[in-house]
């Protein structure tokens, strides 16, 4: 399908996996909101309410944790996906914020029965675990992430399946309630009670039962009848818990494959591989982060900007990092970029981006696997001029500062992609396609 979303510029659909090619928070939610205008399903495949997407619409803000941004467009059909942890309570608070601002999900939002639960031991466990690496740790969302992927894997998770059928759920949760607290105990947490999670899960399972679906089945009748198909990736490429920075990722796999064994999506009905990029990089929690620079960090917080969606820690900021993404495009197969947050550098003369890495006196062109060795990198970097503009009002390629084309076109050659969307404001209307 084509579509001219502002007139001229043309911007192919089809089925597109939409992923964070950075450390997350590139955009995501507001691209895939821009997207979904023309998309008629929104999946979400991995993750959990670690996921902070946050999207403007007029004057309201919405941030989604869960729930795909697709939502918030009108009749547009939503799933949440097997591959999605779940953490009942905190879906039901989201649904709640979003009745509270008018937007009725009803007969438009399914849930996967093969989804994991994330329960409260898991982010009992994580916080002891985060608490005992001491200086090592991984600066999680503490929202128990990892333990509900380690569960699913170990094979001694709990689905969405299990948790509306109230007496399987029973069962299986007082044994799981009793192994977990042994762990806890164990490690100096707190215990967790069976009878107040056994309540409050029953609660939330009667309030999400009308949701949950057979979403794989629905996503075949959706490729049947040629529907647009649009994957909300969540976190983003160094998350990834087998291409990222490990063991500073996170638990799922964020990269663009992880799209199809979390919805059921067969990799042969892909068209395309948005990958989206900010125009500088951050990361939040801790783990390597080679272009990293404060001053970069200073200027944007300064202006308000880079707190985090769901913990609201200040996100730490840095340049361009052209390897790392160039890697980023080639793991997960991006044809197309779009560039968000091109106004974050409005105010600066000189704009730097990393085109190669020094390691122990030789030059790679590749992220190393060992966090020591991205710790000691030094970035190689190529300067370019700012263009001392604001570009929140570009309504165009054209519009746009000569700069801004030239920094945008020689970030595009370094990757090795083509930018099909560069935004310059949270908004809607602040959206340029190419
Ligand atoms: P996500 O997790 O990838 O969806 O990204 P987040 O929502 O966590 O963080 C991105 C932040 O940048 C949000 O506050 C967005 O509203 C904001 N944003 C997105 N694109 C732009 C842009 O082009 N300019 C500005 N100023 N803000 C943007
Ligand atoms: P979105 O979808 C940015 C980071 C955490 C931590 C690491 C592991 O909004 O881009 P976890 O709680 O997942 O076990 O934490 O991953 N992290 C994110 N950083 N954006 C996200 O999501 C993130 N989700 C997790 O800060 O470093
Ligand atoms: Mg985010």
């Amino acid at each position: 399908m084509v579509f001219a979303p502002q007139g001229g510029a043309f911007c192919f659909m089809a089925n597109t996996i939409l992923i964070g090619a950075q450390w997350g928070d590139e955009g995501k939610g507001k691209i895939i909101d821009v997207l979904t205008e023309k998309a008629d399903l929104v999946v979400r495949s991995q993750g959990g309410a670690n996921a902070g997407h946050t999207v403007r619409v007029g004057a309201k803000e919405y941030i989604l944790h869960l729930i795909p941004s697709g939502i918030l467009r009108r009749n547009k059909v939503c799933l949440i996906g097997n591959g999605v942890v779940i953490n009942p309570t905190s879906l039901v608070k989201e649904l709640d914020g979003l009745r509270k601002k008018k937007v009725s999900v009803k007969g438009r939002l399914f849930i996967s029965d093969k989804a994991h639960l994330v329960m409260p031991y898991h982010s009992e466990l994580e916080s002891c675990a985060e608490r005992l690496k001491g200086k090592n740790k991984i600066g999680t969302t503490l929202r128990g992430i990892g333990p509900a992927y380690g569960d699913k894997i170990a094979r001694t998770g709990l689905r969405v399946a299990d948790l509306i059928n109230e007496q399987r759920f029973e069962s299986q949760l007082r044994e799981r309630v009793r192994d977990a607290n042994r762990l806890i105990k164990a490690l100096g947490g707190k215990p967790i009670s069976f009878k107040a999670v056994y309540s409050e899960y029953c609660s939330a399972a009667r309030r999400l039962k009308p949701f949950v679906a057979n979403t794989t089945g629905m996503l075949h009748e959706a490729l049947e009848k040629d529907k647009e198909i649009l994957f909300e990736g969540a976190q983003g490429t160094y998350l990834d818990i087998d291409q990222g920075t490990y063991p500073f990722v996170t638990s799922s796999n964020t990269t663009s494959g992880g799209a199809c064994t979390g919805s059921g999506m067969p990799p042969n009905k892909v068209d395309h591989v948005m990958g989206v990029i900010k125009a500088y990089t951050t990361r939040v929690g801790s783990g390597p982060f080679p272009t990293e620079d404060d001053a970069i960090g200073d200027m944007l917080h300064n202006m308000g900007r880079e707190f985090g969606a769901t913990t609201g820690r200040p996100r730490r900021c840095g340049w361009f990092d052209a390897v790392a993404t160039r890697q980023a495009a080639q793991v997960n197969g991006i044809d197309q970029l779009a560039v968000t947050n091109i106004d974050g550098l409005d105010k600066l003369s000189e704009i730097r981006v990393c085109t190669a890495y020094r390691l122990r006196g030789r030059t790679i062109n590749y992220v190393p696997t060992v966090s020591e060795d991205i710790e000691q990198l030094k970035p190689v970097y190529e300067t370019f001029p700012g263009w001392l503009t604001d570009t929140t009002q570009s309504k165009s390629w054209m519009d746009l500062p000569v700069n801004v084309r030239k920094y945008l076109n020689a970030i595009s050659n370094l990757i090795g992609a083509k930018i099909v969307i560069a935004s310059v404001g949270p908004a809607r209307n602040q959206t340029i396609f190419r």
